[in-house]
Formats: structure tokens, sequence, C-alpha cells
């Protein structure tokens, strides 16, 4: 009797511990008020932007202000770069606030002789020179001690097969428009600051949302360059660049699609129940990276009103493709794949298709169609794998 009893309590436990999950990724279509989203009317008009502003004030803060780009140089133009296969320019972006200013320079390969293509957008980790070993371009600022050599990225940046495909390519170092580290005195944010104010308010941006608008202002240039398409610029980024342009991307609808490569914690992957890094991790190790408010979630990622499956849904109807890599346990593959597929509800409002099936997929199999996912064999990284797949799905679904 006493056995039959502990084995119920035993049951009935289990049984609330996994009805309590499932109930805790909050419903992407039940809007703050109960209502059921059924239609793309009211996706647009009311959820969205409820959702919009709810991540934005408790995650990743909100841009205090609008800069605009105060002035352009074109620093360097070749017709003839990569044997004559491209255009290579190089354009120096200012803005200026507070009687400060601060300059960012993108670095662009263009297909020559093409008028409509997509355009990869995304920040490099160590430079603009470091994505090719083209002597031409310029070498980076050097921001934290510790200067790349020229070239030393490039397999994380396969210039030629982009070029080769017909798709352009735009790269900016992430560095130059807020330095990852924990001093809000640099970069950006002093630009925007109130008389006296010497960090963010606490629902003011972080680093991640400070990457997204660079994205976003970069973005405002290409779509003045007659030789880019712009209403072709897809936006991409890996690892804690996945998480700046997944935000971009959400945010930002001129962007033309959206590509995330292991971007983990914060990024594609649900928070909840997250194995490998977790919130409070992030919170612990980069407080820098989202507002003041996202610290009340350390270790209380059970209280979160939402979850990275809703960022990932801002981007619909856009293309938008989601990777993983089977090493990357830090980052979390099943829970990257699992918010696609919950992402794919809204697209399914527009009569699109995408992750249909809740089945993980074998290693180095893509599936999906405008929401697309793949798992690559092999490390955190983002290789000459990851974007054949990025191209293709650019060049099938950015039209
Ligand atoms: C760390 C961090 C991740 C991040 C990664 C990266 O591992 O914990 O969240 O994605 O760095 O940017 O490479």
């Amino acid at each position: 009797m006493k056995k039959i009893f502990i084995f119920n309590a035993f049951f009935m436990l289990l049984l609330v511990k996994s009805f309590s999950q499932v109930h805790q990724i909050p419903d992407i279509l039940k809007s703050s008020s109960g209502e059921q989203i059924i239609s793309v009317k009211q996706w647009e008009q009311s959820r969205r932007p409820e959702l919009q502003a709810l991540i934005e004030h408790e995650m990743y803060g909100k841009v205090p202000g609008n800069l605009k780009i105060s002035s352009v140089k074109i620093l360097d133009e070749d017709q003839n770069a990569m044997n004559g296969k491209a255009i290579r320019k190089q354009v120096q972006l200012t803005f200026k606030g507070n009687q400060k200013e601060l300059s960012f320079e993108m670095l662009m390969y263009l297909p020559k002789g093409k008028k409509s293509y997509p355009t990869f957008l995304g920040y490099n980790f160590s430079g603009n020179h470091t994505i090719d070993a083209d002597t031409n371009i310029h070498i980076a600022k050097e921001w934290n001690g510790k200067a790349k050599e020229r070239g030393v990225e490039s397999a994380n940046w396969p210039v030629e097969s982009i070029i080769a495909s017909g798709c352009g390519v735009a790269t900016i170092y992430y560095w130059d428009i807020a330095p990852d580290r924990n001093d809000f005195s640099i970069g950006i944010y002093p630009l925007l600051y109130t008389l006296g104010q010497v960090q963010p308010a606490s629902d003011e941006w972080g680093s991640l949302a400070a990457w997204a608008w660079g994205l976003s202002r970069a973005l405002d240039y290409l779509k003045s360059d007659k030789q880019v398409d712009g209403k072709k610029v897809v936006v991409i980024g890996h690892s804690r660049l996945g998480k700046a342009a997944l935000w971009a991307g959400a945010n930002d609808q001129r962007f033309a699609g959206v590509i995330s490569s292991c971007s983990g914690c914060c990024g594609a992957s649900i928070s909840y129940g997250k194995e490998g890094e977790t919130i409070t991790k992030v919170n612990a190790r980069f407080p820098r990276w989202t507002c003041g408010n996202f610290k009340k979630y350390t270790d209380h990622e059970d209280q979160l009103p939402f979850d990275q499956h809703m960022v990932l849904a801002m981007v619909a109807p856009r293309p938008l493709y989601v990777a993983s890599a089977s090493e990357d346990a830090w980052a979390d593959p099943k829970n990257e794949f699992k918010s696609a597929f919950l992402a794919t509800e809204v697209y399914k409002l527009y009569g699109l298709k995408g992750i249909d099936k809740n089945i993980f997929p074998a290693l180095n199999s893509p599936l999906g169609s405008t929401v697309s996912y793949h798992i690559r064999e092999g490390k955190h990284d983002i290789l000459a794998y990851d974007w054949n797949q990025y191209i293709a799905f650019a060049k099938n679904y950015v039209k």
C-alpha cells in the first residue's frame, strides 16, 4: 500500500513537472490578454508589436534615440577585385552626437555585372582584414591587444564562393560599434547619453542591441548604394554575432532574410530548460550584452514571459535559417531546433511552410523551407558547409 502511494506520488510529480515544463514556454499565438492569434492581421497589428516591446524592454533594451549616418566616405573602390570577378569597396560611415563622433568601416565584395542579387551582411570577430588575405583591405583598429593577421578568419568567410554564386557580402568589425567589454564609456553609447548619464538605463540597450543598431545603419547605407540590391540584404551572424543578427533582423523588417549560426543562448535557442549555457551564465559573464532589466531572470528562467522562438517569429514572413553544430552543446542544438519549429507557427499564418515536424534532423541534413535548419557535424563554427546552405537558401527564398 505504502509502495503504491510512493509510486503514485512520484508519478504525479513527474506529470506535474513535465506538464509545467510544456507550459513554461510561452505561447506565441496567445496575446497577454488571452486572445488567440489566428490571422496575419492580428499578428502584425497586435501580437508582434506586443512581443517586440516586451522583449526589447525585458531583454535587449531600447535604442535611446535616433542617430542617422552623418557622412559617408568611399575610402576604396576597385572594379576589378578578385581577378576581375568582384567589386571591392571600403566605406566609412560616421555618426555624431553629444559633440562626439563614431566611425566604422564596412568592407564589401559585390559580384560584377549582376543587378539583382542577395548580399550577406554580417559582423566579423577580429577585423575586416581577417576575412580575406586581400592586401588592399584596411587593417582594423586593434581593440583588445590581440592583433590578428590578414586572412586568419578566411575559412569563416568563403568570399570567392559567395561571389561565384552571384551573391555579395558586406562585413564590419563589431568592436567598432561597441567594444565587447563591460565599459559603456566608449563605442556608440555616449553619443546618445542624456546630460550626466554614464551608462544605459535599465531598459536601454546592451551591446547586442547596439550591434543590431549598427547592422541597421549599415543597411541604410547599402540601400543607398546603386551597386547593391538593397531589397535583398540578408543579415547573418555566428555565435554572439548571430544573436545580434537575429535581433537586428527581428526588428528591422527591411532585412530580406536572417541567418543565425550557432547563436545559442540569447540567440536562437529556447532559454527555458536550456542545456549548456543558460541566461544565468550569460548574465554573469556578459552582463553588457543585455539590458539591466534582464538581470532579474538570473536563476529565474522559469519566470520569463517570452522566449527566443518569439524573436525568430518576428522575422516572419521573411526567410529565416537557423544552424547548429553537433559538438556545440553550449549553444544547445536541440533547443535551437525547437525554437525554429515553434516559430513556424507564425509562418503558417502567412500560408508559408517552415519546419513542420518536431523531429530533430540527422547531421548534415538541412530541412525546412522558408524557415530552414541544419545541424552540421563538428565544432561551434561557421564553415564552407554552412555557407553553401545559406547561399542556396538565399538564392531560393530571397525574392
Ligand atoms: C561564448 C558565449 C556564447 C557566445 C560565444 C561566441 O561561448 O558563452 O554565448 O555565443 O562565446 O560568441 O563565440
